[in-house]
């Protein structure tokens, strides 16, 4: 029988430390559902230690999960150790994971820790945790840097502690999958209690190589990966779940593992945790990129039509991918629509139902061909909205040859409508200005404005993407409307939203 990988998901803690991917409380506990749904074995919930909101989000994430496993990182010492223990107080099957770096570099220049007081360190705290968790993982931050002898000796120390997971992080993705392998390889063979524990990977993708060196651990031994959602994650990103999900699954032949992934389900969840980051897809991401089944050469679509083994390894439907396109007018009813959301892989609440159909009836109007795109872009939108604070109510611009553009913005700050007209040197630059001069934020800057056509023609659908910075944070925002200038709105607001809840709820008062 071939042997079960474990998933860990790290989508909520190291994929939100990706710029600008932070989420709020409501829309975790979604990705939480979601991520329970496509099958995870773990889900890290968050750093409970972090921040008042990360302790939050462990904590209910703790409360709603049914079957996974809910771990809260924790550093390595009693403060952190006993803040995940709080968090994950509610959790049917708790695990704390606490990690520390075993590089000279790092134990040098941020530990300032000599090689045994970390060491110690290790057994402080995973006895620590231990006597908190009856699951405990150890990490050994920047292990593929680290030398092995040390490496070897502190694994053993974390076993002997206590933990029955060790995790071998490639911090920097550094790694490539023969060094990788050979690492698992050693320790696996050299640390005398190695069997008392499940090995586990963590790559990050800095040279492209986070899935493929996940697979040459799991061919050395490993039993557990650590992987996000799309590879969203620190820098260029973690493992993506579902390429290593479906690589074990179309290549069973060399790679002879299982895993808990409900194919189908991938991209339901790829498409949710894009909505809530507001971190797109690139179109050619493997798996989950709109163009990940799209065929454009005259000779691949004749191979296609004829037998689709001929381009395509798998299936778009394995993966959850819907066919068809064309889609609706203003003539369809609920019914019809249901049945679409349900056929591109949502599953939404009756509020966000009615609203979602509400806006679908204003597109179809404005709009003669309603498309798949068109419906994941307003749904995405709404579903990225959640309680947003401030809303855009209404929004005029004026612009053209004839001198400054001018915009009259109404927003609603907490139910109660705030208007202002400003002048710019553009009518973008004027609606946002007018959104600034309604709430006030000096501080943050535009870091990022994009517009891309949902599907092709002059009435398509504008979808824009806003991130806005301030002091080290950033926050990102979508809009989607037929009226680019609308959208731009709705995406500025929202990522206003996200900034204003990261900075703390004080900001709304002036
Ligand atoms: O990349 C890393 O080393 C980590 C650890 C904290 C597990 O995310
Ligand atoms: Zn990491």
């Amino acid at each position: 029988m071939a042997e079960r990988i474990l998933i860990f998901d790290t989508t909520l803690r190291d994929g939100e430390q990706s710029p600008g991917c932070s989420m709020n409380l409501e829309e975790k506990l979604k990705v939480a559902a979601q991520l329970e749904a496509l099958g995870v074995d773990i889900i890290e919930a968050g750093f409970a230690i972090a921040s008042e909101g990360d302790f939050e989000a462990v904590q209910a994430v703790a409360r709603q999960a049914q079957r996974v496993i809910v771990a809260s990182l924790a550093r390595a010492n009693r403060a952190d150790i006993e803040r995940a223990a709080q968090a994950l107080k509610p959790a049917r099957r708790p695990r704390i994971h606490t990690f520390i770096a075993t590089s000279p570099l790092h134990m040098r220049v941020k530990l300032g820790k000599s090689p045994e007081e970390v060491l110690e360190a290790i057994r402080e705290s995973v006895t620590l945790a231990r006597n908190l968790c009856d699951d405990v993982e150890w990490s050994a931050e920047d292990a593929t840097r680290s030398d092995r002898d040390f490496l070897a000796r502190a694994v053993e120390t974390a076993i002997r502690a206590g933990a029955r997971t060790i995790n071998l992080p490639d911090t920097v993705g550094y790694a490539t999958p023969e060094t990788y392998g050979a690492l698992f390889r050693d320790m696996m063979n050299r640390v005398p209690n190695a069997d008392l524990a499940v090995f586990s990977t963590h790559c990050h993708n800095d040279l492209g190589l986070a899935v493929a060196n996940t697979l040459a651990a799991v061919m050395a031994g490993a039993r557990q990966v650590e992987s996000t959602v799309n590879g969203i994650g620190e820098r260029a990103g973690n493992a993506a779940v579902e390429e290593i999900a479906m690589a074990l699954r179309v290549r069973h032949d060399v790679l002879p593992f299982t895993t808990g992934i409900v194919s189908t389900e991938i991209m339901r969840t790829s498409r949710l945790v894009s909505a809530v980051t507001g971190m797109h897809v690139q179109p050619n991401k493997a798996i989950v990129g709109a163009n990940a089944f799209a065929h454009e050469s005259g000779i691949h679509q004749d191979g296609m039509l004829k037998d689709s083994q001929t381009y395509e390894i798998m299936t778009p439907e394995s993966v959850g991918q819907s066919q068809s396109t064309l889609v609706l007018g203003k003539h369809s009813g609920r019914a019809a629509f249901r049945d679409k959301l349900e056929s591109l892989g949502y599953r939404l609440s009756d509020n966000e139902f009615q609203d979602a159909f509400q806006r679908f009836k204003a597109l179809a109007d404005a709009k003669k061909h309603v498309y798949d795109e068109d419906i994941v872009a307003l749904v995405d939108d709404e579903v990225m909205r959640g309680h947003d604070r401030i809303e855009v109510a209404e929004v005029e611009v004026y612009c053209g040859t004839g001198g400054k553009a001018r915009a009259i913005v109404t927003l609603r700050v907490d139910g109660e409508e705030r208007m202002a007209a400003t002048k710019g040197s553009g009518p973008v630059d004027a609606l946002f200005r007018a959104v600034r001069q309604i709430v006030p934020h000096e501080e943050a800057t535009l870091l990022r404005y994009e517009v891309a056509a949902v599907t092709a023609g002059t009435d398509a659908q504008a979808e824009v993407s806003v991130v806005l910075g301030e002091a080290g944070r950033t926050a990102r925002g979508v809009g989607a409307h037929t009226d680019t200038l609308v959208a731009s709105a709705r995406a500025y607001v929202n990522a206003l939203n996200k900034l204003l809840l990261k900075r703390g709820r004080a900001a709304l008062a002036a």
